[in-house]
């Protein structure tokens, strides 16, 4: 399943309802655990953030593997890879104003990776286009946290659009 939210509220209550005990799950966006303290009992969190204030707060929550780094990059990607090839639950909060084709691009990427049975993404300009496109009536779908139509993409060896998307990306 695939749920979309803007407001912070439901973006928990979603997680909340599907987290399982003993669920693997990749939050992607942690800032300073607001989200993660809601699910670390329950489960086991593989959890990243770019921010420097993450650090700190991070580290210490039980459950929960913090790692600092841009979820845009590869070698992020990678070194999650090489802990967990498969999670239950993917979350994608990388602020819900935040740019929706870089958290389409980083839903993508992560979740035809990591083949979650859910994914929850918080962002109002996803939320937007889903509520506002009408279909053209053919029947395709994904069940699970990913999309089938991309099951087997795998891992790209560099993400190079996001040079092009995010100019926030380039350094100065
Ligand atoms: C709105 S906050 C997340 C709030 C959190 N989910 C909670 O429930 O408290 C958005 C976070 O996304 C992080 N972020 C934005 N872009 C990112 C990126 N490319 N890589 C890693 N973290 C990113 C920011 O550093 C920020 O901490």
């Amino acid at each position: 399943m695939i749920k979309l939210s803007y407001d912070i509220k439901n973006y928990r209550k979603d997680l909340a309802e599907l987290i399982k005990p003993g669920d693997t799950v990749i939050e992607l966006g942690c800032h300073l655990g607001g989200t993660t303290r809601l699910i670390h009992k329950d489960a086991n969190v593989i959890a990243i953030d770019n921010s420097p204030e993450a650090i700190g707060e991070m580290s210490c929550i039980e459950n929960v593997l913090f790692i600092s780094g841009d979820v845009r990059l590869h070698e992020i990607i990678r070194k999650v890879y090489e802990i967990e090839q498969k999670c239950d639950v993917l979350a994608i909060d990388l602020g819900g104003g935040y740019h929706p084709d870089t958290v389409f691009k980083v839903f993508y990427i992560w979740s035809s990776t990591f083949k979650p049975t859910h994914t929850v993404i918080r962002n109002r300009g996803i939320l937007e286009f889903f509520n506002s496109a009408f279909s053209s009536g053919e029947d395709i779908k994904s069940e699970s946290g990913y999309l089938d139509s991309y099951h087997d993409s795998g891992i790209p060896p560099l993400i190079k659009e996001f040079e092009l998307w995010t100019p926030s990306l380039k350094k100065e």
